[in-house]
């Protein structure tokens, strides 16, 4: 039986030890680093630096929210804007894996920038297992390069601490919700963020339909939840490069595909499609293909995990 009170001294009393001096968490708002932070900050009080760098690729009024859940936290924050940096980074690049090991070397060279800024030595993660587990190496198989880990360039600069390696994502929440932090029943967002949810290279217009697409798609089912829906795990959109015919007023249209999906789960690991209603499903559609400009189809993902994965890239 997983004790939360016991994880986090533990976890607590780990750091005190392994950790000599100053350290910099990277914090995306979501519930591991938001869990990772608090421990880190528990141990390490004014020797935390918590980091969140806005990549662009996150979610609408992400930032804002980030800045004022670590803002209360008794830790330094810093906040770097690197939306140009990224994008440029990722012009012209298709490929999945590229995109993901682009995004988290970046990633890890604005952590090192600003850790030698703050003269930090150590760089703590909010890695849980299924992260390594599915990144390969060893016995198992690269489903995907999961940021915090495949990204990670051969020679560090930093010493990296994971104080969640071991936990899931059910156990995590466990521990949010111990400590208090608002973020427990928030749902997962990849590292790599929005990128992994466009299909093809990334571009600031096309980031702009996607955060819109989940955000229509958050709300909606938040809507219906509210009324009480049972809460998914998962729920997001996902952009094509697929364009369709369709008509727009009295005009043809040739527009493009996007896929709404939502699924239930524990621990990501396993996961399988929401059945959703159908009026609800009506409505994602319409208020997406009416608000978002360019958008002419709307499909439902109606697979498992396995065979397919909860993200598409
Ligand atoms: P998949 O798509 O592999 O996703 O079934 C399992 C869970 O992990 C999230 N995910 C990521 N989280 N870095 C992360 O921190 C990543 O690179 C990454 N890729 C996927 C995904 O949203 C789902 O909750």
């Amino acid at each position: 039986m997983f004790d939360e009170g016991k994880f986090v001294e533990e976890a607590v009393k780990k750091l005190k030890e392994e950790v000599k001096g100053k350290a910099i968490i990277a914090v995306s708002g979501g519930v591991d680093s938001s869990v990772a932070a608090k421990i880190g900050s528990m141990a390490l009080g004014e020797n935390l630096v918590a980091v969140y760098v806005d990549t662009g690729l996150m979610r609408k009024n992400e930032s804002r929210e980030v800045e004022s859940l670590f803002k209360e936290m008794p830790l330094k924050f810093v906040k770097v804007d690197a939306e140009e940096r990224f994008l440029q980074a990722l012009k012209g690049v298709v490929d999945p894996e590229e995109k993901r090991k682009i995004i988290g070397e970046l990633f890890i060279k604005i952590f090192e920038e600003v850790a030698e800024k703050e003269k930090a030595e150590y760089l703590i993660q909010g890695t849980i297992a299924p992260d390594w587990i599915e990144s390969g190496g060893g016995l198992r198989d690269t489903i995907k390069s999961h940021h915090n880990v495949g990204g990670l360039p051969s020679i560090l600069k930093l010493k990296i601490v994971e104080p969640l390696r071991d936990l899931y994502k059910d156990e995590v929440r466990k521990v949010a919700k111990y400590l208090r932090l608002k973020v427990a029943e928030r749902q997962p967002f990849p590292g790599p963020g929005l990128a992994i949810r466009i299909i093809g290279e990334v571009t600031k217009e096309r980031l702009e339909i996607i955060r819109e697409a989940c955000h229509i798609v958050e709300e909606e089912i938040e809507k219906e939840v509210a009324k009480g829906m049972e809460k998914p795990w998962q729920y997001f959109a996902v952009l094509l490069p697929v364009r369709s015919v369709g008509v727009h007023g009295d005009r043809r249209a040739y527009g493009y595909t996007i896929v709404v999906r939502s699924v239930a789960s524990i621990d990501a690991m396993t996961a399988s499609f929401s059945h959703l209603p159908y009026h609800l499903l009506e409505r994602i559609s319409i208020r997406i293909t009416n608000e978002i400009k360019g958008i002419n189809r709307i499909v439902y993902d109606i697979t498992n995990k396995p065979p397919a994965t909860i993200e598409w890239e």
